[in-house]
C-alpha cells in the first residue's frame, strides 16, 4: 500500500510537526495550563512536591494508551488459539533437539527475564548481530524482527531454527524429529495430519534446508548488506563456500520440498499458539489507566511517575511513536543511534522489506492458511525505499525497565543512557534523509531524567503464570541453556 503507507507517514511527519511546534511554544516559556512552571532546578524541585493534576489534553492523550485489547486474529495459521497447539509449542520452545548444538528458543528468550537474555546482541552457536528482543506480548506486533522481515509469528519461528549462527539447525532434521519422537509425534498428527514418510533415503536426505537468504546471522547479514548496497536481489554466498545442506536441499523433487516445507510451516504454527498466549497484564500503568478512564484522577501511580508521564506525552515527544497500548507504533523510525562497537552497518528496514517480500513463508505464500487475508493486505505495494535504510521497529516500552540492554545492538546498558541520548543526542549519527526531524536535544534536567524512569518503571506487568515458564511437565527444569 503505497499510497496509504505514504498517507500513514505523512500522519506521523504531520503529527510530530504538530508536537514539535507545540513544544517549542512551550518552550518559549508558556507553560500550558496546569502544568508545573519550566523554570530552573529549583523551580522544578519545588514543583515537585506539588500534585499533578493532568490539564484535560494531557488526559486525552494519556487515555489513548488503552490496556492490552484482545488479541489480533492471525488468519494465516488456522491454529492460533488451539491450546493443543499452544501446548506442542511449548515443548517445541524449550525442545534443544531442534539444534544441533543444543539450543533452544528458551536459550535466548529466558522465560524468567522477560523472553529476553540480557547480552547487547545474541549469542548461541556464534554471536548474532541484533539484540534478542523480549517476546512478552509479541503476538500484538504488526512486524517481526527489528528490520519487519517477517509478517507472522508462525513465519518467524522457522528463521532462528535454520539460522547458522542461532540454532543452526535445518527443517528436514526437525521434521525427522518429530517423526522419531512418540510424543511430539501423536502432538503433532492429531492437530495436523500425518507428518510426511521420510523413508525413501533416495528422496529424503538426513538433513536439508535451502541456503539461508538473509537470516539475523551474521553471514547471511553481510549478504543482506551486500546485495542491499549493489541493488542486487540474492544473497551472495560467501566466497568458495559450499554448502552441503543447501545442495542437499536443491537436490530433492519439488513435490518433496513442498512436504516438508508444510510441516516445517507447521511446526511454527504451534510455536505461535504458544507465542499468543505470552501476554503481561496488571502494570501499575495499566491500573492507572482503569483509574482515569472511570473518571478519577489516577491516584494509584506515584507521583514521579506521573511527571515523567506528562513529559512523555508533553515535551519529550515519547508518544510521538512509542503510541498505542504497547508503547510502540509498530512502525520503523530512524533515531540515530549509532552501531554497537565494532558492529558493522545495518540496513534496517530497506533489507528487511526484501526478504520478507521474497519469503515463502509470508503472508501470501502457499503455507499461510485461508490466504489471501487481511494479513497479505499489508505486503501489498510494500516496496523498498532509500527512507528505509537504517529504520529499526520501535520497540514495545512494556516491561522495559525489567529487560536492559536497550537498542538493536544493546547500545545503551541503562534506561538512564537511553534518556541520555534522546537528551543530549550525543553521538547521534549525522540526520540521514529520513533521520526523524523531531528528535531535538531536549536538555532533561536530572530531576525530569528520574521522571521518566519512574514511568517507565510503571510500565512492567505482573508476573506471567508460571506454567507458561517451563518445559510442560518439567516444572523442576528452568528454561536455561546450561552451557
Ligand atoms: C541465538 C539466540 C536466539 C534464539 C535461539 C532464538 N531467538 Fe528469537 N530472536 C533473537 C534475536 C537476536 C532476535 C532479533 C533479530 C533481528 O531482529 O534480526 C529475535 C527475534 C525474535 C522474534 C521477533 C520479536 C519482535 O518483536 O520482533 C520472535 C517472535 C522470536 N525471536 C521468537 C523465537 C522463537 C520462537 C525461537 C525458537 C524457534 C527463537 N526466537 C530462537 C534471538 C534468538
Ligand atoms: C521518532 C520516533 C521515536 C521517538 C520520538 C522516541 N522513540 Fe524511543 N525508540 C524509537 C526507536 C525506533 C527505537 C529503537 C531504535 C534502535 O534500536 O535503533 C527506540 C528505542 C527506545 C528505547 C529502548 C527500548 C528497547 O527495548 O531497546 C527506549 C527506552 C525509548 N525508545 C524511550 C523513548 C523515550 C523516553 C522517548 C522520549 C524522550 C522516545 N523513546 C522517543 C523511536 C522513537
Amino acid at each position: 500500500m503505497p499510497a496509504a503507507r505514504r498517507a500513514a507517514l505523512a500522519v506521523i511527519a504531520g503529527v510530530a510537526a504538530a508536537v514539535l511546534a507545540a513544544s517549542l511554544a512551550a518552550g518559549a516559556g508558556t507553560p500550558a495550563p496546569g502544568a508545573a512552571p519550566a523554570g530552573s532546578v529549583s523551580d522544578a524541585a519545588g514543583a515537585s512536591a506539588a500534585r499533578v493534576v493532568f490539564t484535560e489534553q494531557e488526559r486525552a492523550r494519556i487515555l489513548q494508551y488503552a490496556p492490552l485489547g484482545p488479541l489480533p486474529a492471525d488468519p494465516t495459521n488456522a491454529l492460533a488459539d488451539d491450546p493443543r497447539a499452544a501446548a506442542l509449542g511449548q515443548r517445541l520452545f524449550f525442545e534443544a533437539r531442534l539444534s544441533p548444538g543444543s539450543f533452544s528458543c528458551a536459550s535466548c528468550h529466558v522465560p524468567p527475564h522477560a523472553f529476553t537474555d540480557g547480552k547487547p546482541v545474541s549469542e548461541a552457536i556464534a554471536k548474532g548481530r541484533r539484540r534478542t528482543p523480549s517476546l512478552l506480548n509479541v503476538a500484538y506486533r504488526r512486524w517481526l524482527f527489528w528490520d519487519g522481515r517477517k509478517d507472522s509469528l508462525w513465519s518467524q519461528a522457522l528463521s532462528p531454527i535454520e539460522n547458522p549462527v542461532e540454532m543452526g539447525g535445518n527443517r528436514l532434521a526437525v521434521v525427522r524429529l518429530l517423526a522419531s519422537d512418540a510424543e511430539l509425534r501423536g502432538a503433532y498428527e492429531d492437530l495436523f495430519g500425518a507428518l510426511p514418510e521420510l523413508d525413501d533415503a533416495a528422496r529424503f536426505p538426513p538433513a536439508a534446508r535451502p541456503a539461508p537468504f538473509g537470516a539475523s546471522g551474521a553471514t547471511a547479514m553481510d549478504a543482506i548488506g551486500a546485495s542491499s548496497a549493489t541493488g542486487a536481489t540474492v544473497a551472495i554466498p560467501a566466497a568458495g563456500a559450499i554448502d552441503p545442506l543447501a545442495a542437499a536441499w536443491l537436490a530433492m523433487k519439488d513435490e518433496d520440498r513442498l512436504a516438508v516445507d508444510r510441516a516445517f510451516a507447521r511446526v511454527g504454527k504451534a510455536l505461535e499458539a504458544y507465542e499468543r498466549r505470552l501476554v503481561g497484564r496488571g502494570s501499575p500503568f495499566d491500573r492507572f489507566l482503569a483509574e482515569l478512564r472511570a473518571g478519577g484522577d489516577g491516584a494509584s501511580l506515584p507521583e514521579p511517575a506521573k511527571r515523567g508521564l506528562r513529559l512523555f506525552v508533553g515535551r519529550a515527544n515519547c508518544r510521538v511513536c512509542h503510541s498505542g497500548p504497547e508503547l510502540s507504533d509498530g512502525e520503523f523510525h530512524d533515531v540515530g543511534i549509532p552501531p554497537g562497537p565494532g558492529a558493522a552497518v545495518d540496513s534496517g528496514r530497506y533489507g528487511g522489506i526484501d526478504e520478507l517480500l521474497a519469503d515463502s513463508f509470508n503472508a501470501r505464500g502457499p503455507h499461510a492458511d485461508a490466504p489471501p487475508s487481511p494479513a497479505a493486505d499489508k505486503l501489498r505495494g510494500l516496496r523498498r525505499q532509500p527512507e528505509h535504510w537504517g529504520q529499526f521497529k520501535t520497540p514495545s516500552l512494556r516491561n522495559v525497565a525489567v529487560r536492559p540492554p536497550y537498542m538493536h545492538q544493546g547500545q545503551f546498558a541503562s534506561l538512564r543512557d537511553v534518556l541520555k541520548f534522546y537528551s543530549t543526542r550525543e553521538g547521534a549519527l549525522p540526520p540521514g534523509p529520513a533521520q526523524e526531524r523531531l528528535l531535538v536535544p531536549l536538555h532533561l534536567t536530572d530531576e525530569e531524567t528520574d521522571d521518566l524512569i519512574a514511568f517507565l518503571e510503571s510500565l512492567t506487568d505482573a508476573p506471567l503464570d508460571d506454567a507458561l515458564l517451563f518445559r510442560p511437565g518439567d516444572p523442576q527444569t528452568p528454561a536455561h541453556h546450561a552451557p
